[in-house]
C-alpha cells in the first residue's frame, strides 16, 4: 500500500502532520505532494520545521490565484505525478482548493481517495470551501468523519455507510503532541509583554470578512470596542490576505491591538492556551479553542463545527457587537470551563492508518478496483 499525501495550506500541513508521523512509524511507503497554495515562509516552511516533517517529494509551486486558476493549476500539475508514482491511495485533508484538485486528479485516474475531515457542512454556498467539501466527499472512497454529526450528514447525502470511518479530528493529535513543546519553548508571552489570561486573541481570514471593506471595518470596530470595554490588549497574528486588505483600505488600528506576523504553531498554541478569549473566523481555531477550554467567539454567521456550539465552547456572532458582548458576559461568570472535547484524544491519525491498513489487508480488491 503506497499512499500519496497531499497538502497545500497551513491547516493542512498541521492536520496531516500526525498522519505522516504514523506512516513513518509503521514504515508505510508514502510520498508528500505540496501544492504550495501557501508559500510565505510563515505560512509554510515554519510548520515543516516545527513539526519535523520531511521535505515534500513534489512541490507544485502553484501559489496564489483566482479560484479556478489555482484549482486548475494544481489539477494539471498533480496528474503526471500520480501517473508516475501510481499510489494505491491519495489522502487529502479539509476543504481547500488543494483538496478538491487533489481528490479530482486521483479520482480521474481511478486512484482511491481518502478524505480526512469528511462531512463538514456550513450550508453556506457562498463559501468556496463548502463546494470543495461536498465535491470531495462525493468523490471519496474512504471518508474519515470527525463525529456522529458528520457521519450522519454523509449518510443522509447517500454515501454508503461502509465508506464512513468515524475517527475524530487529527487536530487533537497535533495539538496534544505540541502543547508540552509550546510550554517549554515558546517565549511569545514575554516577547509581546502580555500576561496569561489578560489578553484576547484574534484571527480573521475568511473572504466574507476581510475582502469587503465595510465588513473588515466593522470587524475591527467590534474588536476595538471589546478591547476598550474590558481593558484588554488584543493579539492579532494577521493572515497575509488580511494584512493586504488592512493596508489597501488604510484601516488604522487602536493601540490596544498588537499586530504580529502569522506565528509558528508552538507560539500560536501558547497564545491560545493563555488567552482570556479567542475571537476568530478560522475553522481549526474553533476546534483548538474548544479542546483547550478557552471560550471562542466566532465572527461568522455559521459554522461547520456544530459540536463546538453544542458543548458550549463557541458562540456565533457574525459581525454583531451585541451578540459578541452577550456571549462574553455569559462566560465572565466562570473562571474555568469543563465542556467536553468532541475532537478526539490524540490518537486519530492512528485510527485512520489502522482503517487504511485493515482495508488493504482484508479487502485488497476494494483497493485496486
Ligand atoms: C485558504 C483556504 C481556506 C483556509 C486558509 C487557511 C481555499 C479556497 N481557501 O484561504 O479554506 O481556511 O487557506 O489559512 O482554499 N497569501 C500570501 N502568502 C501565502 C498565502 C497566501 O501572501 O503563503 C496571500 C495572497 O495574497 C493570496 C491570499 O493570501 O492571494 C489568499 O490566499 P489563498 O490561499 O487563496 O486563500 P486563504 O485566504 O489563505
Ligand atoms: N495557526 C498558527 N499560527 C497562526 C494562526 C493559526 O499556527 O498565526 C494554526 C492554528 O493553531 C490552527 C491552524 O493554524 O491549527 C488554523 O489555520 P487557519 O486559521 O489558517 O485555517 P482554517 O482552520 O480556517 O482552515
Amino acid at each position: 500500500m503506497k499512499i500519496a499525501i497531499i497538502v497545500g495550506t497551513r491547516p493542512e500541513i498541521i492536520k496531516m502532520a500526525p498522519v505522516i508521523r504514523v506512516c513513518q512509524q509503521r514504515a508505510i511507503p508514502f510520498i508528500i505532494i505540496h501544492s504550495n497554495q501557501h508559500y510565505s515562509p510563515e505560512m509554510d516552511d515554519i510548520f515543516f520545521q516545527e513539526l519535523s516533517l520531511p521535505t515534500p517529494n513534489y512541490n507544485l509551486h502553484v501559489g496564489s490565484g483566482l479560484h479556478s486558476n489555482q484549482t486548475g493549476n494544481i489539477l494539471i500539475k498533480i496528474e503526471p505525478i500520480l501517473e508516475q508514482e501510481k499510489p494505491d491511495l491519495v489522502l487529502v485533508q479539509g476543504d481547500t482548493n488543494t483538496v478538491l484538485a487533489g481528490a479530482l486528479a486521483a479520482s480521474k485516474l481511478n486512484i482511491k481517495v481518502g478524505h480526512i475531515e469528511a462531512g463538514l457542512r456550513s450550508y453556506d454556498k457562498s463559501m468556496p470551501e463548502e463546494t470543495n467539501r461536498v465535491l470531495t466527499d462525493h468523490m471519496s472512497d474512504f471518508l474519515f468523519s470527525v463525529s456522529k454529526n458528520q457521519s450522519k450528514v454523509l449518510a443522509d447525502e447517500g454515501i454508503a455507510k461502509e465508506k464512513i470511518y468515524e475517527v475524530g479530528n487529527t487536530i487533537s493529535d497535533a495539538l496534544f503532541q505540541h502543547i508540552p513543546l509550546a510550554e517549554k519553548n515558546s517565549t511569545i508571552l514575554s516577547s509581546l509583554a502580555i500576561e496569561p489570561n489578560n489578553y484576547l486573541l484574534l484571527t480573521a481570514h475568511r473572504a466574507s470578512n476581510v475582502d469587503v471593506e465595510s465588513h473588515l471595518v466593522s470587524l475591527v470596530n467590534i474588536v476595538t470596542h471589546i478591547a476598550n470595554k474590558y481593558q484588554e490588549k488584543v493579539v492579532w497574528p494577521i493572515h497575509p490576505r488580511t494584512r493586504k486588505k488592512i493596508e489597501e483600505y488604510a484601516i488604522t488600528l487602536d493601540e490596544k491591538i498588537i499586530l504580529t506576523p502569522p506565528l509558528g504553531y508552538l507560539d500560536f498554541i501558547q497564545l491560545q492556551k493563555n488567552a482570556a478569549l479567542i475571537m476568530t473566523d478560522s475553522g481549526g481555531i474553533q476546534e483548538e479553542a474548544c479542546m483547550l477550554r478557552i471560550p471562542c467567539v466566532t465572527l461568522r454567521e455559521n459554522t461547520e463545527r456544530p459540536e463546538t456550539i453544542e458543548v458550549g465552547a463557541n458562540v456565533l456572532v457574525g459581525r454583531s457587537l451585541d451578540k459578541a458582548l452577550a456571549a462574553i458576559e455569559a462566560w465572565r461568570n466562570h473562571s474555568e470551563y469543563h465542556w467536553q472535547n468532541p475532537f478526539g484524544e490524540g490518537n486519530v491519525a492512528e485510527k485512520i492508518i489502522d482503517a487504511i491498513q485493515q482495508i488493504s489487508v482484508t479487502n485488497p480488491e476494494k483497493r485496486n478496483q
